[in-house]
């Protein structure tokens, strides 16, 4: 376990790059939005004012609006598509103008880094200094959200691309996607290059992908609603790690002597949006297709993330764990496998269709934790050590073999390793 830790922080070391981690290096050569997150949790163990210029760093990419969009690209590094130009960015309204960014968000995981990077710097002044700014930019981000992005104001966020999902070719999406008639569009592809075609979101999957992309700027940008939109759907998961995060901004702002009016009224909002999301027939919380108008009810690794929230009844809390051990589940040989076993579409090799992946584990131990079940929880913490001491940092595992897949010297699985083995 000494080695894995080594070998983990020389990781991070290795993919710094003046302040920001790059995901991987071949595959992911920009700055990341959630991926900067849960590498500043692995940076607090080596560095705090190091994992704090993290998250800053993530402040150049933040629009007038509040939004932190989900890459923000480094001019110097070209072996990524799409570009900069295909976002086209230049003429919208509100946008950076010292960096190109993509015109959509990720997964709101800045202010429970945050916290996470206060409690473990022992009274750093600079830390606190630079968290002070972070505070209110996680707090414009937040009530972005649920201004720009709650259509019914239901308080469930809602996603206009996968990629928002971060989770971004999982079969919930399948449905809602099969919906858009893309039509011709060209463009370039640089990840099967870098990773197995096998491992990788399909061409189904990108020309969708980056028709959204053209979406977006056609529309200059302005908040989706159901009618104008091709996809727009309510994401369980942003919905649970928002929560989350409003909790933390919330604790991490009084730490810091600041008020975030509004952080535990947003994050009620949302805990009553996610328990609308429970299916009690099936035994768990879904998505909702808002062009649709329907629940999608293909399940997903995602579905355990109202634990990390910390707000799933007690009562559905065994309902949840049973699924989660159940071996034609998501109880594989190397858990936690991104999409059942027994789903038709289970798709071992491929992204988020099948693999394990590490930063869903540790949110599910987190969650394991907070609801009290801990020897699952440290189960569960074992086992991923496990995956990675055998397989390496790698981006995402396959759940029956354990055999890594996708990226190399992938960072947030070094980063989360360093708090799994503390
Ligand atoms: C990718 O390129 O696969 C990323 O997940 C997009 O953010």
């Amino acid at each position: 376990r000494l080695t894995l830790k080594l070998a983990a922080e020389a990781l991070l070391r290795a993919n710094d790059r003046q302040g920001c981690t790059v995901p991987a290096p071949a595959l992911y050569p920009h700055q990341w939005n959630w991926d900067s997150a849960f590498c500043a949790i692995g940076w607090a163990y080596i560095d705090p004012r190091r994992a704090a210029r993290e998250l800053e760093m993530l402040l150049r990419g933040q629009w007038e609006n509040g939004m932190i969009p989900h890459i923000l690209f480094n001019p110097e590094a070209t072996h990524y598509e799409p570009n900069p130009k295909v976002w086209q960015i230049d003429q919208a309204p509100g946008r950076p103008q010292a960096i190109a960014t993509s015109s959509i968000t990720q997964p709101p995981v800045l202010a429970t880094a945050a916290r996470f990077v206060l409690e473990r710097s022992g009274g750093d002044r600079t830390v606190e200094e630079i968290l002070r700014r972070v505070v209110v930019a996680a707090d414009a981000w937040h009530a972005w959200f649920l201004r720009e992005r709650d259509p019914l104001q239901q308080g469930l966020p809602a996603i206009v691309h996968p990629w928002e999902s971060g989770l971004d070719n999982a079969p919930r999406w399948d449905a809602a996607l099969a919906r858009i008639d893309p039509g011709e569009v060209t463009y370039t592809r640089k990840d099967n290059a870098v990773v197995s075609s096998e491992q990788r979101p399909t061409r189904f999957d990108y020309d969708r992908y980056f028709f959204l992309v053209a979406e977006r700027a056609k529309l200059s940008f302005a908040p989706p609603t159901p009618s104008r939109v091709s996809f727009l759907v309510q994401d369980l998961a942003i919905a649970s790690i928002l929560c989350r995060a409003e909790e933390d901004l919330h604790a991490l702002a009084r730490a810091l002597g600041l008020e975030v009016p509004h952080a535990l009224e947003r994050r009620a909002k949302l805990a009553a949006g996610i328990a609308s999301l429970y299916d009690t027939t099936r035994g768990y919380y879904h998505d909702h297709d808002l062009v649709g108008d329907a629940p999608i009810t293909v399940e997903h690794a995602s579905g355990f993330l109202p634990l990390f929230a910390g707000v799933v009844p007690l009562e559905t809390v065994p309902r949840l764990v049973a699924r989660l051990k159940d071996p034609n589940k998501f109880g594989t040989a190397w858990p936690v496998p991104s999409a059942p076993a027994d789903d038709p579409q289970f798709d071992p090799r491929r992204y988020w269709r099948g693999p394990s992946w590490i930063n869903v584990n540790w949110m599910i131990i987190e969650g394991l934790r907070r609801a009290s079940w801990r020897d699952d929880a440290a189960k569960l913490t074992d086992r991923t050590l496990d995956l990675v001491s055998r397989s390496g940092f790698r981006e995402y595992f396959e759940p029956n073999t354990g055999e890594g897949l996708g990226a190399e010297n992938f960072s947030w699985t070094a980063a989360l390793v360093l708090d799994l083995l503390a």
